[in-house]
């Protein structure tokens, strides 16, 4: 017992969508216009719970939309061992927000004991982070002068076939339990599974949204992630769209609480929200606490 005080933990686990357009109306201070403000009312909560619940550092599961990477090169898992990452440039100049500060000795950590897991990720010491990874922070967090931890960005593709499959996902973000628990240090360490819900941005069926499938995902999430975890590509794109494929990301968070390793009970559900529509997107957004 003495010993596993002195090491890090995951304390929760965070879901949201990233849809660029909030971090527009956030940086623009459109969030209190009436087409905003049902939104940002579903994250208050969440901004107060970060405040009461401040981790030590942030692992932040997020995808790069041909950002940082492009077609030249697809990393499937990239973790961020560097010291910072600075938002980046996605065409109208880099969001008003502060560099994220990143923890290297926990990434470099992770990513040792993850691939000797037998999950091979790539390493990443110099990137910058897009909308995938700066509008949950904001989502948040608010408007800092600072982000109020650092953070490992781990990105996932999950824009070029092919991508991991749910199940792959799942594993892997039990692989990062692993690797947390096994960092001596005591740290609180949250891990955020980001993108979704149902969304399609171009193509014949742009614009689909499926409200009555992203709710029954986020039940079988919370009650039976593993069974949730088997569900097929078609159907992500299928149900949700093209673009819904960004959800399997929400499976590493869910597979790195405790009850999945079968040391913990259920987690608390703190917090659960969903609102149609952002963009093009159904917005998704929980909160479950290990107990
Ligand atoms: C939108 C959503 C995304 O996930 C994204 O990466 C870009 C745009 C949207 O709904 O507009
Ligand atoms: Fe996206």
């Amino acid at each position: 017992m003495g010993k596993e005080l002195n090491m890090a933990r995951i304390t929760a686990s965070v879901y949201t969508s990233h849809v660029p357009a909030i971090g527009a109306a956030i940086d623009l201070g459109k969030t209190g216009e009436p087409y905003w403000q049902p939104l940002f009312k579903g994250y208050e909560f969440s901004k107060q719970w970060m405040k009461e619940n401040t981790p030590d550092v942030i692992f932040l599961v997020y995808n790069d939309h041909a950002t940082a990477f492009s077609l030249e090169l697809i990393p499937t898992f990239a973790i961020g061992c560097a010291a910072e990452f600075k938002p980046a440039d996605e065409g109208y100049g880099a969001r008003p927000v502060p560099t994220v500060i990143g923890h290297p000795e926990l990434a470099s950590h992770i990513a040792q004991s993850v691939i000797q897991d037998d999950f091979d990720l790539t390493i990443v010491n110099k990137m910058d982070v897009d909308h995938g990874l700066t509008v949950p922070l904001s989502l948040m967090c608010g408007q800092p002068q600072a982000w109020p931890c650092p953070v490992i960005p781990f990105a996932v593709n999950v824009v070029q076939y092919p991508v991991p499959s749910g199940r792959r996902c799942f594993q892997l973000g039990q692989a990062i339990r692993r690797a947390v628990e096994s960092y001596d240090e005591p740290l609180k360490v949250q891990i955020w599974g980001t993108g979704g819900m149902s969304h399609q941005l171009q193509g014949a069926r742009a614009g689909l949204i499926n409200a009555a499938w992203d709710n029954r995902f986020l039940d079988r999430l919370i009650a039976d992630p593993a069974d949730l975890a088997t569900m097929p590509h078609l159907e992500y794109v299928q149900e949700a769209g093209s673009e819904g494929i960004e959800l399997v990301m929400w499976l590493i968070a869910r597979g790195a609480m405790s009850d999945v390793a079968g040391s913990g009970k259920a987690p608390k559900v703190a917090h659960r929200f969903f609102h149609v529509p952002a963009s093009n997107t159904a917005v998704g957004h929980l909160i479950l606490e290990n107990q």
